[in-house]
């Protein structure tokens, strides 16, 4: 049992498999608490009803309710939202929104993101497709730190695993989802503990190709 935690919302948009592994590991070690909010842009996110199923608090903040071209007034909504549920974290996990300088600013160095390649490559979507495209010999996972440019923050870790003869995207997938869901919530449990800077200092993505 850990006493103090600090705060955090996980943040989705579909499935919920890396929320799922976090509340696994939370519940196991008695930091569960420290997850507030598992709050999604898409009401149908199947990962919504497995967050509610382990008892953690859930919303939904519809995208679309704001209309087309006017993503600075859902940033400003999310910023206010998680604002007012006093958490100190935000961990996207699987959140398909580009967030901007409006929600960035106020959680600068707070936000968390994996994502599905080793960053600084593939940055963006169809990840694991582009990894097998430019006969990448390895593969994984990263966690970073937020800032307002496309899967560009500071990197806290990654995971890597070997492409394989015959893979096709789905089988790449599926062998980086599993270091994904062993690697970030380490580093969740790693900030609500507040010692991720001694466990994951940061480096630049520019750093990290020099
Ligand atoms: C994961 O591959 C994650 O790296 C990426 O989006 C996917 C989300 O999957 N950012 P899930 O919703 O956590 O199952």
């Amino acid at each position: 049992m850990i006493a103090t935690v600090e705060p955090a919302a996980i943040l989705i948009s579909g499935r919920g498999s890396n929320m799922s592994s976090i509340l696994d590991l939370a519940e196991a070690e008695g930091w569960l608490g420290a997850v507030q909010l598992v709050l999604s842009n898409r009401p149908a996110a199947a990962g919504l009803d497995l967050a509610s199923g382990r008892g953690v608090a859930t919303a939904v903040l519809d995208h679309r309710s704001f209309g087309r071209g006017n993503r600075a007034a859902f940033d400003a909504a999310l910023a206010e939202r998680l604002l007012a549920a006093k958490v100190r974290w935000v961990v996207l996990a699987g959140f398909m929104r580009i967030l901007g300088s409006d929600f960035v600013s106020p959680f600068a160095g707070r936000i968390l993101n994996i994502h599905p390649s080793l960053l600084p490559r593939h940055p963006g979507l169809h990840t694991h497709q582009r990894a097998l495209d430019a006969g990448d010999s390895e593969h994984g996972c990263t966690v970073h730190l937020v800032d307002d440019t496309l899967d560009g923050g500071p990197i806290l870790a990654q995971a890597r695993v070997p492409v394989l003869p015959g893979d096709d995207a789905d089988a790449l997938a599926a062998r980086v989802l599993v270091q994904e869901h062993l690697l970030y919530p380490a580093v969740v449990r790693s900030a609500v503990r507040g010692s991720l800077s001694r466990d994951f200092p940061a480096h630049s993505q520019r750093e990290k190709t020099a």
